[in-house]
């Protein structure tokens, strides 16, 4: 409009003068205007959107955005905040996709969302961009959750890892040592209650969500069970140490050890009530240790972390969690958000986002930092953790896998189903899921 609007003027003007040499004085103005345009809108910097879950902005923002984009200063980063639970924000993810067009460029990606989003073709490949070496830097178990078939699409800004936290100064003064078995947690949180010396023994996440899944698969894992075999696709919920892991799970509750909250409550509302003093263990991530450790928090110094209790004869579960990058192939700028992911995964960028945040490294040497480990002496045990972590199944049919489970095991922990019940038709009905028979 303004350009023919510019033009017109300028043929009326050049008529009236018919003169050449103003015209061609004229075609030199008009052109020179036009390359000034032509810069001016080249010069815009290109917007990066990218959507992350609420907790997760401010670390991104001030360890990893800033120093990017002082570097780069053609590209800008702006995130989205998302809602806190890990699932509200892939259904935001997912609805932007479906709808067409989506505004995302980059891609924050949970560890089970690779498949859903590469089989959907939402993601671009991103096997051709990065060395073996380069990858060998990272856990193997994260950069795993980065393909699909034999495909990357994400690289792994931070790893996760279920633990347990406990009050080390109760457990001290009642003469207990960190409990191993389920049993255990149960005996030291009640006896902790009975002497008042706690309001509660045991937060963990229980609302029907993501959250809730990886709790159960930490205490499946250490009950000896499992949910899928992703391989062979057979289903293990209606198995008895899937009726252990649950029972474990209802008697905190019916014992009055876990707060009936519980049933409600995602990583952040536990945290808080541990923070503030009034439970004696906490199952939640690594990212809870600076929180609760921060100068005015009641339990500065108090505490501990270990790897989540088990079944006698058993072993410690831990589930794997984590984030890392995809690029949405819709973007129109793949090639800035691929400097975007080189930076985010760079050791500097992610030695800052580790100690700002107290995330779990995905760079395998992080783990063992002298800097890291002075702030977070927990790291280099983490490491052997989240190497034998447990993956929830890496399945395309991961979301609505996911899904049956929260819901069943939802049902009987708010006592509308018992626990027998709920679990045999959570296998089933995965089990039709998957078309499997197992
Ligand atoms: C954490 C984990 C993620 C998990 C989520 C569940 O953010 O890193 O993998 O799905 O919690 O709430």
């Amino acid at each position: 409009m303004l350009y023919r609007q510019l033009f017109n003027q300028l043929q009326k003007f050049l008529q009236k003068l018919r003169s050449w040499r103003a015209g061609v004085f004229l075609s030199v103005l008009l052109s020179v205007t036009l390359l000034l345009i032509w810069r001016a809108i080249a010069q815009q910097p290109v917007t990066l959107n990218l959507l992350m879950p609420a907790p997760d902005v401010q670390p991104m923002r001030e360890a990893m955005v800033k120093g990017f984009e002082a570097e780069n200063p053609g590209i800008r980063i702006n995130i989205v905040e998302g809602p806190n639970a890990a699932n509200a924000v892939e259904d935001l993810y997912t609805s932007a996709f479906l709808l067409g067009g989506s505004p995302y460029d980059l891609i924050n990606l949970d560890v089970i969302w690779t498949s859903k989003f590469a089989a959907a073709g939402w993601l671009l490949d991103l096997t051709d961009r990065v060395t073996k070496e380069e990858l060998a830097a990272f856990s193997s178990q994260d950069v795993e959750g980065g393909r699909y078939q034999g495909r990357l699409y994400r690289l792994p800004i931070r790893s996760d890892v279920g633990m347990l936290y406990y009050r080390e100064d109760l457990l001290k003064a009642a003469g207990f040592e960190p409990p191993e078995t389920f049993e255990d947690l149960l005996k030291i949180s009640q006896t902790l209650q009975q002497q008042d010396r706690t309001n509660w023994g045991f937060l963990w996440q229980g609302r029907q969500y993501e959250g809730l899944v990886t709790v159960f698969v930490e205490v499946l894992e250490g009950a000896g069970g499992f949910w899928i075999n992703p391989d062979t696709l057979e289903v293990g919920l209606d198995r008895p140490e899937s009726l252990r892991a649950v029972e474990f799970l209802r008697s905190t509750l019916q014992q009055g050890i876990s707060p009936p909250g519980v049933t409600t409550y995602i990583e952040e509302d536990t945290r808080r009530i541990f923070q503030s003093g009034q439970a004696a263990f906490l199952r939640n991530w690594p990212y809870v240790w600076p929180l609760a450790n921060e100068e005015n928090s009641p339990v500065r110094g108090k505490i501990a972390i270990k790897p989540m209790v088990h079944a006698p004869g058993q072993s410690a579960g831990a589930t794997l969690g984590g984030w890392g990058l995809g690029i949405a192939k819709t973007t129109r700028h793949p090639d800035e958000a691929w400097r975007a992911i080189q930076y985010f995964t760079n050791r500097e960028a992610q030695r800052r986002f580790i100690l700002q945040a107290g995330y779990v490294p995905s760079r395998l040497d992080l783990f063992t930092d002298p800097e890291i480990v002075a702030v977070y002496p927990h790291f280099p045990q983490l490491l052997e953790v989240v190497e034998n972590a447990v993956l929830r199944p890496p399945i395309a049919q991961y979301a609505q896998a996911s899904d049956i489970l929260q819901r069943y095991l939802s049902g009987t922990l708010t006592n509308r189903m018992s626990p027998e019940q709920a679990m045999r038709a959570a296998a089933n009905e995965t089990r039709r899921l998957l078309g499997s028979r197992g």
